[in-house]
């Protein structure tokens, strides 16, 4: 990216080119050429794939749903329902939050 598109780029995310997210993404995703777009962020893997097929990123990151289900590639894939993640044991102390979840029981 050059200056000029670090600048628009800065825009956008301050909000002031309007379109919130959706503008945004239309705004740098030509400008990155070859480079891969990585969004992550409250996504779902409906939205996660409009996303992808409207061209506006190329990757979908998942991060609390991943901590709440060990076999989230496995419930994504089949629609299985998630569990929702328990923000209150992020962030340590001990093993709750980290290795009780369990996995989907069909
Ligand atoms: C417990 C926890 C710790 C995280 N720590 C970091 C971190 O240290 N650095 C970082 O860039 N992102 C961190 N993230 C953000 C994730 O990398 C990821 O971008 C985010 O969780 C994606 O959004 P989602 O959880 O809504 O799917 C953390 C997320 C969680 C849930």
């Amino acid at each position: 990216m050059n200056q000029d598109s670090f600048e628009r780029l800065d825009r956008a995310v301050q909000g002031e080119s309007g379109g919130g997210l959706f503008g945004l993404l239309k705004q740098i995703k030509p400008k990155l050429g070859g480079t891969a777009l990585i969004l992550a962020g409250g996504l779902s893997r409906q939205r996660a794939e409009e996303l992808i097929s409207e061209g506006l990123i190329d990757l979908a990151g998942f991060g609390q749903a991943f901590i709440s289900n060990p076999d989230l590639v496995a419930r994504l894939e089949h629609g299985w329902p998630l569990t929702p993640a328990d923000r209150d044991t992020f962030y340590g102390g001990d093993e709750r939050g980290y290795i009780d979840y369990a996995p989907h029981k069909g």
